[in-house]
């Protein structure tokens, strides 16, 4: 049996429950936007929505908010920019927070974040699928709940929810790469992505292959340097090495000044000769760099340049060492695309993550294959049908910001202009039925 339900005379949640029906996929009507996500970006549209007094619910495939932060992040990671870009609307970092922020520092702020806002998701509750049902105008967002305490079914529990908004705030980073290599079955030794590392302890004295050079493959490469192993970090192509402070000022925050009067290659320029003076010539480590600058190569190609933090120096001591491409492996070995051949007990990918969007969005007219919204910032954080997009800016923390704004407004005016209208056609008595729901 299916609920019955009508739109106009819908509490802020309603559900029915098939109670013949051990394994029914319950249906509940939610009075607001659904959203997909409680990373900071699905936290900071919670914010947002409270202020408007506008209902909501976050739906989390983990345990905890932030899951990317709390479950799949390595100890010694700090932010690599400055605090005031990475604090989300409305609620500062604490004054006696340092520059940079520590890991466990942004995660303590986050859950003050959803305290002050008094914000609560549904935790492990995975997005399954979410479609547009044009009859009615509707999003259909069907989860699974994992093993919920406060169920009363035995195992995993199925539900659809309806609602008119739907906020995609999943992240760039949803899911780990994993390549594919030529005989790394036959590898035999101790294998993960960089998501699953959490230090260089148990590392000590092995040879450990770190495959890719951004943000996390470098400091992780100084992590392991840190913990008396030995890291050869693969770089297969060109990337842009920056220092993360020009004279105590953060490089960021001084390309963010410069861009306010010149053009982007000029900015780039600059960068390039201030990298140039403080770190060298990093070509002669190994470290190419790409023919465009980082700034433009950021907003073509959403490559993120690492900000240096201690990497480059191990890589000029020769503590880390920088080797070309994977040909293929063998049993305790890696074949290079330069021939060299190299004994190693670990491999460790730190082969950057992806959009999970496509797997689940049911769409394809905002979303991109990659599921990154198709237009460019600033103007990728709104579809068509009630339908939002919240950090996929490839701007991190401060674009998530942004996005996050624009999306808790826009949707309290939508509803609050709708539940006027509603208000209206009840006392009409007009009734619109879901009931084949
Ligand atoms: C190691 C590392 C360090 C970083 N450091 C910085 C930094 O210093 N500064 C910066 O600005 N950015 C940094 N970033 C980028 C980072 O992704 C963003 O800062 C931030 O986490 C983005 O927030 P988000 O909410 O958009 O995505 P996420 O934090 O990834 O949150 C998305 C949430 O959606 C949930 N989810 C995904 N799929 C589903 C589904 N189908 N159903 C239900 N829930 C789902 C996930 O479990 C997750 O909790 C870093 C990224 C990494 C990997
Ligand atoms: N403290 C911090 O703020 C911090 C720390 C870590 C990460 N981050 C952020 O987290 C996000 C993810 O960073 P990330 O470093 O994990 O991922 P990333 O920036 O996507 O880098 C992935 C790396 O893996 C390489 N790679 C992929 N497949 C490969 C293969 N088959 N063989 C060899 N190399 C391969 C890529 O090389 P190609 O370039 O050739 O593809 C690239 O060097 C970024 O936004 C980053 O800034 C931030």
């Amino acid at each position: 049996m299916m609920p019955n339900t009508c739109l106009n005379n819908i509490p802020s949640v309603l559900q029915t429950f098939d109670h013949d029906d051990f394994f029914a996929r319950r249906c509940i009507w939610v009075h607001g936007p659904v959203i997909v996500g409680a990373g900071p970006s699905g936290l900071a549209v919670g914010a947002g929505l409270k202020k408007q007094g506008v209902p909501f619910i976050i739906l989390e495939r983990a345990n905890c908010i932030a899951s990317l932060w709390q479950n799949h992040t390595y100890d010694r990671l700090k932010l690599h920019l400055p605090k005031q870009f990475c604090q989300l609307p409305n609620f500062p970092f604490p004054e006696d927070f340092p520059e940079y922020p520590t890991k466990r520092q942004f995660i303590t702020y986050l859950e003050s974040y959803a305290k002050h806002f008094d914000i609560s998701p549904h935790f492990n509750e995975t997005v399954q699928s979410a479609k547009y049902d044009e009859t009615f105008g509707l999003w259909r967002v069907k989860t699974i709940r994992e093993n919920s305490s406060n169920s009363n079914l035995i195992g995993d529990d199925q539900v659809e929810y309806i609602c008119r908004w739907l906020v995609v705030a999943t992240g760039e980073n949803a899911e780990k790469v994993v390549p594919e290599f030529e005989g790394f079955e036959q590898f035999g030794g101790h294998v993960i992505h960089v998501c699953d590392y959490k230090s260089g302890k148990r590392y000590g004295g092995k040879r450990v292959l770190v495959v890719g050079c951004g943000n996390s493959g470098m400091e992780v490469s100084l992590d392991l340097c840190n913990h008396e192993a030995e890291p050869s970090m693969v770089v297969r192509n060109s990337v842009h090495v920056l220092p993360r402070e020009v004279m105590g000022k953060s490089t960021f925050e001084l390309a963010v000044l410069l861009m306010k009067w010149l053009p982007l290659w000029l900015v780039d320029k600059i960068l390039l000769i201030l990298a140039w003076l403080i770190l060298g010539n990093v070509e002669k480590y190994g470290l190419r760099r790409p023919s465009i600058g980082p700034l433009q190569l950021k907003n073509s190609a959403g490559k993120t340049p690492v900000l240096d933090i201690g990497a480059l120096q191990k890589i000029r001591s020769g503590e880390v060492k920088v080797v070309p491409g994977v040909k293929r492996f063998f049993p305790g070995r890696v074949e290079l695309v330069n021939g060299d051949d190299i004994e190693i007990d670990s491999v460790i990918l730190a082969t950057g993550y992806r959009s999970n969007v496509p797997s689940w969005l049911k769409e394809n007219d905002f979303f991109s294959q990659d599921g990154i919204p198709k237009n460019p910032f600033p103007n990728g954080w709104k579809g068509k049908a009630g339908l939002y997009a919240v950090g996929f800016t490839r701007r991190g923390l401060s674009g998530a910001s942004l996005d996050a704004i624009s999306v808790a407004h826009d949707i309290s005016m939508s509803w609050k202009e709708e539940t006027k209208q509603r208000k209206k056609s009840i006392a009409a008595s007009h009734r619109r039925c879901i009931s084949h729901f």
